[in-house]
């Protein structure tokens, strides 16, 4: 276990994950823990983040001299670097003038951290202070135009740190710096390998159930996916996994998730066709909100009905609800510990009020490139891992006006080409997310072959992003628009147009509803 420090920046996260790149698992602590904790936790380094320009801010992080006293290998990242400068008797000076962005880093003396890298170094700053003398008996291992000491170490009390961020991209050879750190100076073993993550889990899973039964929800998406998988592998039959095919899922999805999955994971499947109860209960309606409420509420009927059948059948008590939280939520939501323990959602379908399910996460410690990896070594199959992220309320809030089963399928068959061409084109990794949207309600003229049409127009909406918080809008090349296009107004019968989105989030949702 290596703990990450976070001293309020962006970066902690994305520092866990490039451990993890390093195949040593790591978690995110806040800063105001107390050394005391942080080192009961028995970690084998310790790295400190990014955080405030400043150690000289009003009430900026300190850092309790006490993780630096040699007890455990510590590496000092941009502020966590000055932090533990100030704390070992080195000298950081407020010099006021900033280094930013992209920075050329001037490698003085290799020795561990820096080994067999070349001596410029195109590197990512951010920090207003300067590390102006390194602490006593340390190497100074690089320089930059405003930072006199941009990197040290003292190897034989394995501390080490370097003024700029190497977990960036654009951070040249960061990696290299991270794992030399991490497995020569801190002598970390890279064994955190998706291998491991489900032997660990299937064990852990299995000890905490026991003989009970378990329910799992597949949506038809990565995570819970995953998550059942893993529990299938821990307690086979023990487990249900309950799949409500709303309708308005993409073509092939329900599918996938009904023969491919589980022939590749084995698991019991319970499939409950609620096709016309949803789309019965959609009927004319064409407020979005009023959309995701009805399909909500539906989805917690369905499933509790499904739930109801598999207690009532005999067997040891159903104990446990599998949940596909991720990581980055965990950390979102202030990290707790230890299984939540919840009541069976609300009392809507009439299960008894004393009824307590404890959850299962057996993704909570992963993030989403690592929930792939996993699902991936427990063979299911690349169309489920692969997927995109997909919105519970499916294809319901990607028709602009009432849902009815012959838009769906104009929807689905136009959503088909897209996939097939943006997978043909090979640029499934460079798009985060690719919705495609029937204007039900507009209408437009056209002309095909001899004939004048009055069609639909369908909307491309291709956006790139790091999480949907923010997005841009894909610059995909005019060739796959074109096929695309050609395509769509050929084979699907109603749509006479294709339209592209050019709206970047903000102001535009990556939905269009
Ligand atoms: P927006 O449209 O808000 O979407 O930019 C951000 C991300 O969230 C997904 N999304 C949903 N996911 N239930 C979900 O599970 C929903 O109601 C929902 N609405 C939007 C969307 O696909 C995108 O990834």
């Amino acid at each position: 276990l290596v703990l990450v420090v976070d001293f309020g920046a962006q970066y902690a996260q994305l520092i866990a994950r490039r451990v993890r790149e390093a195949k040593v698992y790591s978690e995110i602590v806040p800063h105001t823990m107390s050394a005391e904790d942080m080192l009961a936790k028995n970690p084998k380094a310790i790295i400190l983040s990014g955080g405030p320009s400043s150690v000289y801010e009003d009430g900026a992080p300190q850092l309790d001299g006490s993780l630096v006293d040699g007890r455990v290998p510590v590496f000092g990242i941009c502020y966590g670097f000055m932090a533990m400068a100030q704390a070992l008797g080195g000298s950081v000076a407020h010099t006021g003038q900033r280094e930013y962005g992209r920075t050329n880093v001037e490698v003085l003396e290799p020795g561990t951290l820096l080994n067999g890298l070349p001596e410029t170094l195109v590197s990512w700053m951010s920090h207003g202070d300067e590390v102006t003398a390194a602490p006593e008996g340390f190497t100074v291992n690089a320089r930059s135009p405003r930072a006199t000491v941009a990197a040290f170490e003292h190897v034989e009390r394995q501390l080490a740190g370097v003024q700029w961020h190497p977990e960036v991209l654009h951070s040249e050879h960061g990696q290299a710096v991270l794992e030399h750190f991490l497995h020569t100076i801190a002598g970390c073993r890279p064994t955190w390998t998706s291998v491991n993550i489900v032997e660990e889990q299937v064990e852990r899973i299995r000890a905490e159930v026991g003989d009970a039964r378990v329910i799992s929800a597949l949506s038809g998406g990565v995570d819970s996916a995953v998550s059942t998988a893993l529990v299938q592998r821990a307690v086979g039959d023990q487990l249900t996994a309950v799949f409500v095919d709303h309708g308005l899922l993409r073509q092939g999805e329900a599918e996938q998730v009904e023969k491919d999955y589980v022939l590749a994971t084995g698991v019991d499947l319970k499939v409950v066709d609620a096709k016309d109860q949803f789309l019965g209960f959609l009927d004319g309606v064409t407020d979005p909100e009023e959309k995701r409420k009805i399909i909500g509420r539906e989805f917690i009927r369905v499933f509790e009905a499904a739930e109801r059948e598999v207690l009532a059948t005999p067997g040891p008590p159903v104990k446990y609800l599998v949940q596909g939280t991720l990581y980055p939520d965990v950390v979102e939501s202030g990290g707790g510990e230890g299984a939540a323990n919840i009541k069976s959602h609300h009392n809507v379908g009439g299960l008894p009020d004393d009824l307590e399910f404890s959850l299962i996460e057996p993704l909570r410690t992963l993030f989403k490139d690592e929930v792939r990896q996993v699902g991936r070594q427990l063979g299911i199959p690349e169309a489920i891992v692969g997927r995109h992220p997909f919105p519970g309320p499916g294809l319901a809030i990607r028709i602009v006006g009432a849902v009815s089963a012959e838009r769906l399928e104009i929807l689905r068959a136009a959503d088909a080409i897209v996939r097939e061409e943006t997978a043909a084109a090979g640029l499934d990794h460079d798009i985060w997310q690719f919705p495609v949207v029937l204007l039900a309600d507009v209408r437009s003229v056209g002309v095909q072959g001899d004939g004048r049409t009055y069609g639909h127009p369908i909307v491309l909406r291709p956006v790139s992003s790091e999480d949907a918080m923010t997005a841009d809008w894909s610059r995909l090349p005019y060739e796959v628009l074109e096929r695309i296009s050609t395509r769509i107004t050929n084979e699907v019968d109603e749509v006479n147009r294709v339209v592209l989105d050019i709206t970047s989030k903000p102001p535009g949702t990556i939905e269009w509803e």
